[in-house]
Formats: structure tokens, sequence, C-alpha cells
């Protein structure tokens, strides 16, 4: 059989590290994002395929069970999961990264130490690899269950509970400090254990707008988790990969910290979101001063009669999957020489880039599509400007509502444009749960209905009108 040399393995590792950097700067805008992934499948093919070349693997049973249920309940998941449950997946997804990190340390511990193969830096990686993994496993499963509503989304604090975890960190490092000295089995299992506890109770006190950081932050340990495990099995391409992903989600978790005036360490630590019992009553309050609520053949009149009108998508429209009848929305006001331009939260929907994804696959061109610095100043000159599903990205209480969970978020301008009209099915909240100052504003009406029929409504007035 051919004998590859460590050299060919070292290069191929090198042309999927390169492939996964090609891939990843082609995911950075929706235009190059199809070549960045298929340059990311192709690398990972090779790394795959590469691996398994290695004459240190001897047996393939395990490995193709493992492959073929892999791909099994991939192909699942593929085909039946919904966009708005994409970040649920992603957060289930980082919680095996975590708990194979785990795994692979535990194994790799067990299967040498009496062969005496452990020196103090494999000891250290072993410590330090199972602790991020444990860490990132509970986390995610926390993470998940929120996203999903089997816990209760919003954040849920105690008194104590930063002394509790700072106290929880320090045994778990000492507990990691005398393993790699000791070699002690339950050094590690007290060590694990307690990281497990503290993914728990470092994600339990995050909800509201704060949880999508809170997946790109387990995004960041899932790929620090992955590198350790790298330096435990001695293969360096899970430490450049694992590096990537770790770094690239720190960066993101930062730009969306920025994006939402919120400081990432208060969001690592938790109790950020936490709504103030003021903010809920004063919400309650507003409710009785009454919303005024408009037609689909008044809203499409206004529309057609317009000179500018600025579309704001969220969440709703996803869910409505309302992205196609919008297209149309927006092809019948172009006939009539309605200028349009979409503007786009960074945080909008569930997941970084979701309404950019959705107006591309309905082929909207992407010169009409703006993120929010570049058009929050034309909401001013826009004679309307149509909220589709979108709630929390549009509430001016972000801006002068000490008391609201969303204060300090930067947020679309919308409330500054002549004629505003939210499309939403009822006066229930947006993700963060708290009233939206902006339907009280006297230039605001609501057009209840799901999103996707009022469009098509809307498209059916201005055309027959
Ligand atoms: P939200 O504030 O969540 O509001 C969504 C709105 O859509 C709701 O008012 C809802 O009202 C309406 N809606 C739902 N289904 C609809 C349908 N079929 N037709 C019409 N309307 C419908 O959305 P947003 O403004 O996009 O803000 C996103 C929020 O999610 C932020 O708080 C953000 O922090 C958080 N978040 C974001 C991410 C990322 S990374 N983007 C991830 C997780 C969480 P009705 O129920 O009355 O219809």
């Amino acid at each position: 059989m051919l004998e590859l040399s460590p050299d060919f393995f070292a290069f191929a590792y090198l042309v999927a590290t390169i492939l996964f950097i090609y891939g990843l700067k082609g995911l950075s805008s929706p235009k190059t994002a199809l070549k960045g992934n298929w340059s990311a499948m192709l690398g990972m093919a090779l790394a795959v395929g590469v691996t398994l070349a290695n004459p240190e693997v001897k047996t393939f049973t395990w490995i193709f069970a493992g492959l073929g249920a892999g791909a099994v309940v991939g192909v699942v998941l593929a085909l039946k999961i919904s966009m708005t449950s994409m970040p649920q997946l992603v957060a289930a997804l980082h919680s095996f990264v975590g708990l194979s990190a785990v795994l692979v340390a535990a194994g790799t511990f067990l299967a040498h130490r009496e062969a005496g193969l452990l020196d103090t830096v494999a000891m250290i990686e072993l410590g330090v690899g199972s602790a991020i993994g444990a860490i990132t496993f509970t986390g995610s499963l926390v993470a998940f269950g929120k996203l999903q509503e089997i816990l209760k989304s919003n954040p849920l604090v105690f008194n104590g509970q930063h002394l509790l975890n700072l106290v929880l960190g320090f045994f778990m490092v000492g507990f990691c400090v005398r393993f790699t000295v000791t070699g002690d089995p339950f050094s590690f299992l007290g060590m694990t254990v307690i990281a497990m506890a503290l993914g728990f109770l470092l994600v339990l006190p995050i909800g509201g707008a704060d949880m999508p950081v809170v997946v790109s932050m387990l995004n960041s340990y899932s790929g620090w988790a992955a590198s350790a495990t790298g330096f435990i099995l001695g293969n360096q391409l899970l430490i450049t990969t694992g590096a990537l992903v770790g770094s690239s989600g720190a960066i993101l978790s930062y730009i969306m910290c920025k994006a939402m005036n919120r400081s990432i360490v208060s969001v690592i630590f938790g109790g950020m979101g936490s709504a103030d019992s003021a903010a809920v009553s004063a919400g309650a309050a507003a409710a009785t001063k009454g919303v005024k609520s408009a037609s689909v053949e008044d809203v499409g009149f206004m529309l057609e009669n317009a000179r500018k009108v600025i579309i704001v998508p969220g969440y709703g429209m996803a869910v409505a999957q309302a992205q196609h009848a919008v297209k149309e929305l927006v092809d019948t006001l172009l006939e009539k020489e309605v200028e349009v331009k979409f503007a786009i939260h960074p945080v909008a929907g569930r997941m970084p880039g979701h309404m950019n994804v959705l107006l591309a696959e309905s082929d909207i061109p992407y010169d009409c599509v703006f993120e929010m610095e570049e058009v929050n100043g034309d909401f001013s000159s826009a004679d309307v400007c149509l909220v589709i599903g979108a709630n929390d990205v549009v509430n001016p209480a972000a801006k002068s509502d000490k008391a609201s969970p969303l204060y300090g978020m930067p947020i679309l301008d919308a409330y500054k444009a002549k004629q505003i009209f939210v499309s939403k099915r009822s006066m229930k909240a947006g993700y963060a749960g708290v009233d939206n100052a902006l339907f009280y504003y006297p230039n605001c009406s609501l057009v209840f209905g799901d999103a996707k029929s009022t469009c098509e409504s809307l498209v059916a007035a201005i055309k027959g009108a």
C-alpha cells in the first residue's frame, strides 16, 4: 500500500485551512456567500478524506458508523429545519462540539495515563480542553432550551449569582491545576462537573435581546474547545480550524454587542437583558392609550402615492415566509416609480444576516438593501416606512426609556418617517417582551394580519387601483 509522508498530510491540511479561510471570507457578503460555502465544503471533504488516509487510523468500522449516523441526522435536519429555528439548531450543534471535547480528553487520559505517555503539556491540554468543552456543552444546552422555548427565555437572575460563579470558577481552576500536577482522575472529574455547572449558570441569567450574542459566544467557545481537542490529538488542522471558529465567533460577538450597545463582559457574566417590572407596567399602561389601525386599501394608496418608501423587515417576515410577496410588492412599487429601500438592523430576525438571506432568496436586488448606519439618515425624508414583522429593532424606547431592557440598543429610526405602517398579527410584544412605543406615535398605524397575506393584498390593492 502507498505510504504517504507526513509532509503530504501537513500540505493537505494547509490547503484545507486556506479553503476554510476563503470560505469565511466569502460568507462576509451575500454576493460571495455561495462560493464561500462551496470552498468550505471542499475544505471539509479534503480534511476528512486525508484524515481517513492517515496510517494511524487502524479500523474504519466506528468511524463509518459515526459518519453514517451523522450524515443521516444532518440531511434530515437540513431538509426539515425552518430558517427561524436555525439559532437553536446551531446551539444544539455547539453542545455536541463541547461534549466531544470532553469525551476526547477523557478518552485520551484513560488510554495513555498507564503507559506514562502524558507529559505536563499534554495534561494541561487535557484539562483546558475538557473545561472549555464542558462549559460549552451545558451552556449550549441551556441556550437551546431557551431558544426552543423549553426553558423560559427571560433572564433568570438570583442573589449571589456572580459570587457563586466566582467560587465555582476558583474550584474549577484548582481542580484543573491539581489534575495536571498529580494526574488524579477524581480531580479531572471534579473539574469537568464544575465546568458543566458553570456552563448552566453562565447562560441561565441571559435572555431577551442578548441571546444572539450568547449563541455567538458559545460558537466561539466551541471553536476553542475544538482547538484544544486538536492539541490533544496532535492534529494541526483541528487546531487551526478551531482557532478560526473561536476567533470569528469572538469577533462576531463583539460586533453584535456594539450593534446593541451592550458590554460584552456584562453579556458573558449574565443578567443584562433582565426586564424590570417598571418597564413592564409602563408597557401595560401604554396599552390602554389606544393604537390606530389601517386597512390594506389605505396603506396601498399611501404606498403608491409616495416618492420614497423604506421597508423594515423583521422576524415576522421570516415567520410568515413573506419574502416573495414582499418582492412582488417592491416590483409593483418600482413599476409606479416609487423609490424603495430596505433597512436592515444587525439583529433583526433570529440570526446574523437572517434578513439578508431571505431578501436574497427572493431576488431582491442588493443595491436597494442598506445596513442601519447607511440608511438611518434617510427615514426623515421617507414618505412611508413599512415595517414588516419587525418590532424591537424599531422601538424608540431603546433611545428614551432607561427602564426598558432595550435601552441603549441602536434602532432603525422608523419613527422619523412621515407615515409608518406596521404589519403584525396582534398587539403581542417582540422578542424582548416589551411594548413598542412606536405603535402609539401619531404618525403610526398598525395593519393587522399575517405579513404574507398583507403584502399579497397590498399588491392586489395597488394593481387594482
Ligand atoms: P421581534 O422584535 O421579535 O418582533 C417580531 C414581530 O413579528 C412581532 O411583533 C410579531 O408580532 C410579528 N410577527 C410574527 N409572526 C408574524 C406574521 N406571521 N406576520 C406578521 N407579523 C408577525 O423581531 P425583530 O424586530 O426582527 O427583532 C429581533 C429580536 O430578536 C431582537 O430583540 C433581537 O435581539 C432578537 N434576536 C435576534 C437574533 C439575531 S442574531 N438576529 C437572534 C435571537 C434573538 P405578532 O405576534 O403580533 O404578529
